[in-house]
């Protein structure tokens, strides 16, 4: 995650708002269409079913399925099928079956532009994916009045499944290759101007979610992002994108409590997991990782935001053939904290920074120090083994000179050479912590005893 500026983030969410307004009048002005036109009603069924019991958990009950052909969607893979998706949308989420579920059938391909599907629904929905979904293919065939920001956004839903044996594929390939991506410019130059790519699949301001089973391929930037969630479950699912695609993370969370992430799949060009600010209580389990950036948290505190994050479990996972493995990073000049992670029992393949905690985080040259940053303590590192990529030091605590980082606990670490036989040594600048076990290789650098601190309690309070 590169771009997280508050500035284009306050304009996301009032485009956001606008496009919201703009659907919702667009939607009831459908609704009076569908009236005014009853020999078309024959190629939509009713509305809504009739309502059942509460208790009615039966998920192959037909009134309970909203079948995009039935509503008019092609699949050929060329026809606009954005309308009947909405369509049937509509129509679930109003029904007031227990659990609703919009298939979108096996065997067909369904073009669908950028659309926000908003809630709140009736029921619980089930969004099964046993075909394929796709958006325009890249900027040029995007319609100049949708957003660049996102494709699929799913707002204010509480209750959703999306799942299924089907594919979600991106098509990113022509938006990677946009002048304005990192040396995509002529002779390798980056050009400037506007460059935004839509996230696939946004769930925005939403609770009780599950993710499974899926695959996802090739999006033009971030595969997921959930903003403003609570209580996600991601269970094996497949995210693949080239290496060298830009800003590919797999899933990114921002102000998102109780995730879990569960025995998946993720190779990309970026994160396969990015944990931005206000995430507490999250477990990532099993996971596959690599090629890619790795699992990061952050980066936090850009443009001197406060950035509270807490909680974070990272464990029995695999890293491959990555730029990191775990990694913290956070800006100059935040504030706040990351408090109370564990990384533990993971095997790195020849990981360039296995285990880096970077408070220097900056992506141009024209960084400052600052007297102040989001603080780190309460780290644990467990059981990390594994080899190295040896352009870099397998270990690297670099945290700043106003706010040291504290409590780090290294145990079982044994990271080697992926190739030769030069060891490089940690690096340790202000880094506060113990070694509960010998370490491969030795880490003579972490600072004893905790810090005498003079810290501003505002800096650090969250
Ligand atoms: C669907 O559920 C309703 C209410 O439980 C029931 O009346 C109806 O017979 C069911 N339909 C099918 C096809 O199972
Ligand atoms: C975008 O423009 C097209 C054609 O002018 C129109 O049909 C569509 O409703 C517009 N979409 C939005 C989201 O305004
Ligand atoms: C989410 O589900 C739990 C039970 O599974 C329920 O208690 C809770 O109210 C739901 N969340 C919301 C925001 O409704
Ligand atoms: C870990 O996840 C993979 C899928 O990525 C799965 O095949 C495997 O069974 C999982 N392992 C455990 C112990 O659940
Ligand atoms: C910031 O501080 C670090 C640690 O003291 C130092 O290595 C680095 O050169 C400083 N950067 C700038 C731009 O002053
Ligand atoms: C150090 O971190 C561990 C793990 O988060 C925590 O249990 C312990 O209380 C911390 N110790 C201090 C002195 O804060």
């Amino acid at each position: 995650m590169k771009h997280s500026h508050i500035l284009p983030l306050a304009s996301c969410i009032f485009f956001l708002t606008l496009v919201i307004l703009v659907q919702a009048r667009h939607h009831s002005h459908h609704a009076k269409h569908k009236h005014s036109h009853p020999h078309k009603s024959s190629k939509t069924p009713k509305p809504a079913p009739p309502p059942s019991p509460p208790h009615n958990q039966n998920y192959n009950n037909a009134s309970g399925i909203f079948d995009l052909r039935k509503f008019g969607a092609i699949g050929d893979g060329e026809t606009d099928d954005t309308e009947s998706f909405k369509m049937a949308w509509d129509s679930a989420c109003q029904s007031e079956s227990a659990v609703n579920v919009i298939l979108v059938p096996q065997g067909f391909s369904f073009l669908v532009q950028s659309t926000i599907f908003t809630g709140p629904c009736q029921g619980v929905l089930e969004l099964k994916v046993d075909g394929t979904l796709m958006p325009p293919d890249g900027p040029e065939s995007w319609p100049k009045n949708n957003s660049r920001h996102q494709w699929l956004v799913f707002y204010r839903i509480n209750g959703m499944s999306l799942e299924g044996s089907g594919l979600i594929d991106g098509r990113g390939e022509k938006w990677w290759d946009l002048p304005c991506k990192p040396h995509k410019g002529p002779h390798g130059t980056t050009l400037p101007g506007p460059c935004d790519s839509p996230i696939a699949i946004r769930f925005f301001m939403s609770s009780n979610l599950t993710v499974q089973g899926l695959r996802i391929k090739n999006s033009p930037q971030f595969h997921f992002r959930f903003d403003g969630c609570k209580n996600v479950h991601i269970e094996s699912i497949y995210i693949t994108a080239p290496k060298l695609s830009p800003n590919t993370d797999g899933i990114h969370i921002e102000n998102t409590n109780d995730v879990k992430i569960y025995n998946s799949v993720i190779s990309n060009g970026d994160d396969c997991v990015s944990i931005g600010s206000g995430c507490n209580d999250v477990d990532i389990k099993n996971i596959t990782c690599g090629p890619g950036h790795g699992i990061s948290i952050g980066s936090l505190g850009n443009h001197n935001s406060r950035a509270c994050v807490s909680n974070i479990m990272v464990r029995d996972s695999f890293i491959k053939v990555t730029d990191n493995g775990v990694r913290i990073k956070t800006w100059q000049g935040g504030s706040g904290s990351v408090s109370g992670v564990t990384f533990s029992n993971i095997h790195m393949v020849s990981v360039r920074n296995p285990i880096i905690i970077d408070q220097f985080y900056c992506l141009t040259k024209e960084c400052t120090n600052k007297s102040s940053a989001v603080s780190v303590s309460n780290i644990i590192y467990t059981n990390i083994k594994g080899t190295y990529d040896i352009r870099s030091p397998p270990m690297r605590f670099a945290c700043s000179d106003s706010v040291p980082c504290t409590n780090l606990t290294l145990s079982d670490i044994e990271l080697l050479p992926s190739q030769g036989d030069i060891v490089h040594d940690p690096f340790c600048w202000n880094a506060y912590g113990d070694l509960e076990t010998l370490t491969i290789p030795p880490v003579s650098c972490l600072l004893e005893s905790t810090p005498q601190l003079v810290l501003d309690y505002d800096i650090t309070r969250c």
